[in-house]
């Protein structure tokens, strides 16, 4: 801390408060918990990202036989869509949280936690951030990886589950974000196939995309475990008012 007197009063200006008007950081926390905006894009791309762990996994994996029976192709199209709809929405929601965290200081950790605690914390933090960033980013990139509609490589695709082959050829499965907007496909990799002899590298291309989509997916649900462990230690055994700091329950 540095003092200075102005007349008879002293001005504190704390050093961190320097430190942040240098940085441009606009806010300085009033106190221990976040702002009522963090804590909100906190817990609803919390949500969300449950949701989409949930539903890729189910549809995807365990109940992969399920969804793809032709007879069930309107469970599938829901599936799809709401994924695809709740993480598009993730990564619109962690753009804007990145922009709020680069503005908005978050409340300095409790002193009594160790120094590997929050370095293992700023590197888990920086790893969801990135995975918040990358599965919405790998999964846009898995469905654009079809022939465009009309073009000569659709024609030679077969129609997904659900639709009847009379209702001719079709290209990939339908993007529509909650079912208001069409979501444009990532335009070199959908171009790929517009010629059928782009069709089959873009097919492997798709398998890779889904293959990374997939390994992401585990490792984002062992971020979040590790993110609610750590959450869950500091809350009950160190005794911090760890789930205050992020809107749950009243502060002390
Ligand atoms: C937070 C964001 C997301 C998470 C955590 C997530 C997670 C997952 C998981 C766990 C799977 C199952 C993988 C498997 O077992 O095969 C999956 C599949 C899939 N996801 Fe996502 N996803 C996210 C965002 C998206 C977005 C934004 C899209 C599309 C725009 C998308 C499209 C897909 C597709 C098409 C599959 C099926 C892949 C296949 O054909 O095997 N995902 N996702």
């Amino acid at each position: 801390m540095q003092s200075t007197t102005a007349g008879e009063e002293a001005v504190v200006q704390p050093e961190e408060d320097r430190f942040a008007a240098k940085r441009g950081i606009t806010q300085r926390p009033r106190d221990d918990r976040y702002t009522r905006v963090a804590i909100i894009l906190h817990w609803s791309i919390a949500a969300l990202i449950i949701y989409n762990l949930a539903s890729g996994f189910i549809v995807w994996d365990l109940a992969h036989d399920f969804f793809r029976a032709p007879a069930n192709g309107a469970y599938y199209l829901f599936g799809l869509t709401s994924h695809l709809s709740s993480g598009l929405t993730v990564l619109v929601l962690t753009v804007a949280r990145i922009i709020w965290r680069l503005m908005h200081e978050p409340p300095p950790y409790s002193e009594d936690m160790k120094r590997w605690e929050k370095h293992l914390a700023h590197f888990a933090h920086f790893l969801l951030y990135a995975a918040m960033v990358l599965m919405p980013l790998s999964g846009w990139a898995i469905l654009s990886a079809h022939p465009p509609a009309g073009s000569a490589g659709a024609a030679t695709v077969p129609p997904p589950p659900g639709v009847p082959p009379s209702s001719g050829p079709r290209p990939g499965p339908p993007r529509i974000w909650w079912v208001m907007m069409p979501i444009p496909a990532i335009t070199p990799i959908e171009k790929l196939g517009a010629e059928p002899g782009g069709v089959e590298p873009q097919r492997i291309l798709h398998d890779e995309f889904a293959e990374w989509h997939e390994i992401g997916g585990w490792i984002a649900l062992l971020l979040l475990m590790l993110h609610v462990a750590g959450a869950l230690k500091h809350q009950w055994l160190d005794r911090h008012p760890e789930l205050q700091r992020m809107g749950i329950g009243r502060r002390k």
